[in-house]
């Protein structure tokens, strides 16, 4: 269990390089007025996508795996962890914001963005709060026993 709750993590960093990084580079895009500059964003863009698809999944695939280990040898372990189900609305909500991630990709490599470098600065904050949220929850581990 471990081992895979080590690989867990390694994947959840790599996911969130994409999810923290990705956002950022479409705030420069959108400031960027260059034909030659806009072009490159959108190759770094499309290239940083596939990496977070490949975090998003690996993380995916690594947190069942740790959590059929805790299902299979611990009975009851839903209900003694409340905080994994919080965990869990937070992990769906970033699915979510990688899901805008991809529309986004594709809306400023078709030139059609129009949202403004404020909003893409405001939405750049989004996934560093949805961090902080699960890091207290898988550390603190709150209502754990609760019920
Ligand atoms: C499909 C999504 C996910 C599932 C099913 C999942 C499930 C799990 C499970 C069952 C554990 C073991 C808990 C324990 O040992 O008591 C765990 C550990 C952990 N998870 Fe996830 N997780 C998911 C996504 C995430 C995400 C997105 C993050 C970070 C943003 C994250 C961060 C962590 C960390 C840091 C630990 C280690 C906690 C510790 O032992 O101190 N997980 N996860």
């Amino acid at each position: 269990m471990l081992w895979l709750k080590a690989f867990h993590i390694v994947a959840v960093v790599t996911w969130f390089a994409g999810l923290l990084y990705l956002p950022r580079l479409f705030v420069y895009h959108a400031e960027a007025t260059e034909p030659v500059v806009r072009e490159r964003f959108k190759v770094m863009e499309r290239r940083l996508l596939v990496m977070t698809h490949i975090g998003a999944a690996l993380t995916f695939i690594f947190g069942m795996a740790t959590l059929t280990w805790w299902l299979m040898h611990v009975p009851g372990y839903m209900k003694l962890n409340y905080w994994l189900h919080a965990k869990l609305v937070l992990v769906f909500l970033l699915y979510g914001y990688h899901g805008y991630l991809v529309r986004l990709t594709r809306e400023f490599a078709e030139d059609r963005c129009r949202r403004s470098s404020r909003w893409l600065r405001i939405f750049n904050e989004v996934p560093a709060l949805l961090l902080i949220g699960i890091v207290i929850l898988v550390v603190v581990q709150p209502f754990k026993g609760v019920g």
